[in-house]
């Protein structure tokens, strides 16, 4: 299972000869939700489309980051609230704690924008990685992780789960600042992604729209959608 090229190994196709899981064996994983809401997948067919624009495709990913904060969000603690309507006194609910969301850059940045639409106040941190197409290992290059006051959850948004290292990463970094419960949000996942994610980090809650069949060999995830940071940002 580990994504680094061994020696020898052709370093522009990184995968080659790597064994896979497949993808009955990532469905049977604990810990992991993916989404069936009709309006989700009619959105995510449209974003894998190879005719749908860069600027089409932002708006899909900043969509369906907001679809999936609604679904990964829906057990959250809450706590009485009492307020006053223009009518009479009442005792809503508010959430206990505040949400981080992280988005992985460059590609997570649509989904945290979906996020905040979904919840405005969350907490917005980010984490630049850029993963080596030679080893698929992720290289830091931008880090901005605020102090974690009071925070109920940190959801890692990302759309594309392919070996599970930058999610890995991520998720490392945040489990050293001291943040306790994590989740993870992505859009597609790989098979190969799932496992490894869940070894690292057997207790936390995975959200995503679909899981595909395999990594080809250079690591993109079939059927998948192709490069999902060059085609939110147009730089294909
Ligand atoms: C993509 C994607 C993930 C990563 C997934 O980012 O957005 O962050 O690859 O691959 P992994 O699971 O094998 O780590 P990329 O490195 O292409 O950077 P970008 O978002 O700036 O395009
Ligand atoms: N990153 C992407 O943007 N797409 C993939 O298929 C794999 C990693």
């Amino acid at each position: 299972m580990e994504p680094v090229a061994t020696p020898g190994a052709d370093p522009q196709f990184p995968m080659r000869g790597v064994a896979q899981p497949t993808r009955d064996e990532a469905l049977a994983l604990p810990g992991l939700h993916i989404s069936r809401h009709p309006i989700i997948a009619a959105k995510l067919t449209t974003l894998r489309d190879e005719n749908t624009t860069p600027a089409e495709f932002y708006t899909l990913v900043r969509e369906l980051g907001a679809l999936l904060a609604y679904e990964a969000t829906a057990d959250l603690a809450t706590e009485p609230a009492p307020i006053r309507t223009p009518l009479e006194p009442m005792v809503g609910q508010r959430l206990v704690g505040g949400v981080g969301v992280l988005p992985i850059l460059r590609a997570g940045l649509g989904m945290a924008e979906g996020f905040r639409q979904a919840l405005p106040e969350a907490q917005v941190w980010h984490l630049g990685l850029r993963r080596d197409e030679r080893t698929l290992r992720p290289v830091q290059y931008y880090n901005q992780l605020a102090r974690a006051a009071n925070l109920q959850v940190c959801f890692v948004v990302d759309p594309m789960l392919a070996t599970g290292g930058s999610g890995i990463d991520a998720l490392d970094l945040l489990e050293a600042k001291g943040v306790r419960r994590l989740r993870y949000l992505a859009l597609i996942a790989a098979p190969y992604g799932l496992v490894a994610l869940r070894r690292a980090h057997p207790n936390t809650p995975i959200y995503v729209a679909a899981v595909d069949e395999r990594l080809d060999e250079r690591g993109y995830i079939c059927p998948g959608l192709g490069d999902a940071g060059d085609r939110q940002f147009n730089t294909l």
